[in-house]
């Protein structure tokens, strides 16, 4: 559970951030007040993962240190906890270029999650999904004769011990990760662009520090699994496969998704992803879904549940079909990965361009867990 930091722990950073008509948008101020995550993963971590390295040291995070004038000596040890905490090297920066480009996003879903008014956002209970999730609030948003559910994911509702294991030490980019999966998804277009939930930033104007700002993901429809036997879902199911390889996804479980028949395929929580080489992948069995349906896998055997049972869906291959094929080679031929990079560590960027090379040599999606 993450620190809730007080206002002392605020910067000016933080603040001019959160100012309205700022970079958050039009949206108003969020209702609901932001409390630290209380709930487990989907599965309980069985082993500690070997984490990738954090790219913390000690004259980064002098660098973070706050100036004495703008931290009351009495909130001086909360705002160095959290700045330690809530920041590493170049995060800010990644954050800033989210926050920069936002104004002059033209998707109609990012203009419209970034137009709309402030939804009262309430604490979301699924009734599907386990509820062994973060903290995530919901709320309906209606602007320029459109209503829909928007989902925002405070990063102070990131469980820190299960990001950990993920080797996602910052809340920052487990929330930049949300905006970077739909970036990659927007910029390669269709079916990507279609199976992924938009995502946009949102520094609430009464934000207390970082940890009160986060993603703001549209609602897909549908509910969060799929319809067994799956028939009908092959095409996006082999899509969200090549996705999930690109992207390193660790934590596609099968209820990080939303499905409704007739076959619609959303796919949401990308917080948990970008992986590096030799990071954590969920060890639960239905996690990395599609990829092992996608390499054959069809039956499931998961814990306090029915045998989760694909067999309807028809055979997949591995092997890269030609829009993925086109897709590998854009981002091949891009240094900047159609402008995801600038949202990723530098790890995480090269990760990317690391597994691109590896698809383009096999011909092939990489496994799950293959980062
Ligand atoms: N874009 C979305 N559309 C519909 N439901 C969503 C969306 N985002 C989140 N939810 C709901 O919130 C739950 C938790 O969201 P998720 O992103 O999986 O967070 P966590 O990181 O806590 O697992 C989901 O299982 C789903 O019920
Ligand atoms: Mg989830």
């Amino acid at each position: 559970m993450g620190p809730v930091a007080t206002m002392e722990s605020v910067s000016a950073w933080d603040r001019r951030a959160a100012a309205p008509g700022g970079i958050g948008g039009a949206h108003g101020p969020a209702k609901a007040a932001v409390v630290g995550g209380t709930e487990t993963p989907p599965a309980k971590p069985s082993r500690v993962p070997s984490l990738g390295a954090s790219g913390k040291n000690s004259s980064d995070r002098q660098r973070d240190r706050p100036r004495r004038d703008h931290a009351p000596r009495v909130g001086l040890l909360v705002y160095m906890v959290a700045r330690v905490l809530y920041f590493v090297p170049g995060d800010r920066e990644r954050l800033d270029c989210v926050r920069a480009a936002q104004p002059s996003l033209e998707h109609p879903d990012e203009r419209f999650m970034l137009d709309a008014p402030t939804p009262a956002y309430a604490p979301h209970r699924s009734l599907t999904a386990d509820p062994n999730v973060n903290e995530v609030l919901s709320g309906l948003a209606d602007y320029d004769g459109r209503r829909a559910r928007l989902y925002f994911k405070p990063l102070s509702g990131v469980r820190r011990t299960a990001a950990h294991l993920y080797g996602q030490d910052n809340p920052v980019d487990v929330g930049i990760h949300e905006v970077a999966a739909w970036w990659l998804a927007r910029e390669l277009g269709p079916p990507w662009s279609e199976l992924v939930a938009p995502t946009v930033w949102f520094d609430p104007p009464d934000a207390q520090d970082i940890g009160s700002c986060g993603p703001v993901i549209l609602g897909m429809g549908g509910y969060a699994s799929l319809p067994q036997p799956g028939a009908g879902f092959d095409r996006l199911i082999s899509d969200a496969a090549f996705f999930d390889a690109v992207i390193g996804a660790q934590d596609r479980h099968d209820h990080n998704l939303r499905a409704e028949m007739p076959p619609r395929l959303a796919l949401i929580d990308h917080g948990y992803a970008f992986a590096r080489t030799g990071d954590w992948h969920n060890p639960y069995e239905a996690a990395g879904l599609f990829l092992k349906i996608r390499f054959g896998e069809r039956r499931f055997r998961v814990p306090d549940g029915p045998v989760l049972d694909y067999s309807g869906v028809g055979p997949l291959s591995p092997a890269l079909g030609a829009h993925e094929q086109a897709a590998i080679a854009r981002l091949a031929a891009d240094r900047d990965l159609l402008g995801v990079a600038q949202l990723l560590s530098d790890d995480r960027a090269q990760a990317l361009r690391d597994r691109v090379a590896r698809m383009a040599g096999s011909g092939e999606v990489l496994q799950a867990a293959d980062f």
